[in-house]
């Protein structure tokens, strides 16, 4: 059992209720199995604007406080972020790269990007014949921020219920249950 204090947060990131939210929700039923404090956010559930890109969140340098001029439910997010010790970001393939849903969230955690260095981070990504660069587009976010890359798992699916159909797909997120919480 990790301690019950280990603090997960899992961001889904399509815009669909389908394969890489499935994913997500039996990583982190495993992970709140296995004794961790979990809390996921679906962004198409969520009010979460596009990046002005105004920098006005860099005020403060590497202690900025997580503020945005845009209010809408990032404002919520970012605590949640900080006080995290790993971040789970699930994504369906998009153009060989990230959803831009995804993307965007992305983008707005400029807000808190220094803060999160040595977090662990960990991808879930699905498409329908390559993933291509998604993977790699979540490695390189973990790679920027200085964050601990767990580990990742991608499969190959189309249509919403597909992924939960795929045989070994769930034991393979179990295994990345457990790595998240001995990381
Ligand atoms: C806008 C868009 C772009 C896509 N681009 C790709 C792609 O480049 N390669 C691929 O194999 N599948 C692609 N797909 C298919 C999705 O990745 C696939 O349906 C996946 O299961 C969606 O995941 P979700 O159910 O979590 O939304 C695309 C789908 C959409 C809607």
């Amino acid at each position: 059992m990790v301690k019950a204090t280990k603090k997960i947060v899992g961001v889904g990131g399509s815009p669909r209720k389908g394969n890489s939210e499935w994913m997500l929700t039996t990583l982190c039923d495993e992970l709140t199995r296995l004794g961790a404090d979990v809390e996921i956010f679906l962004l198409r559930k969520m009010n979460v604007k596009m990046c002005r890109g105004c920098l006005a969140c860099e005020k403060g340098g590497k202690n900025r406080k997580g503020d945005c001029v845009i209010k809408d439910d990032m404002a919520g997010v970012y605590p949640k972020l900080l006080a995290a010790d790993a971040i789970v970001l699930a994504t369906p393939g998009y153009m060989g790269m990230l959803s831009g849903m995804l993307k965007n969230f992305l983008d707005r955690t400029c807000a808190v990007w220094p803060r999160l260095e040595s977090k662990r981070l960990a991808g879930l990504a699905v498409a329908e014949e390559d993933t291509f660069q998604t993977m790699d587009n979540l490695k390189s976010y973990g790679k920027l921020l200085k964050m601990r890359w767990v580990g990742g798992v991608k499969t190959l699916a189309k249509l919403p219920t597909d992924a939960s159909r795929i045989p070994g797909l769930a034991t393979s997120l179990k295994r990345l249950a457990k790595k998240i919480t001995n990381s």
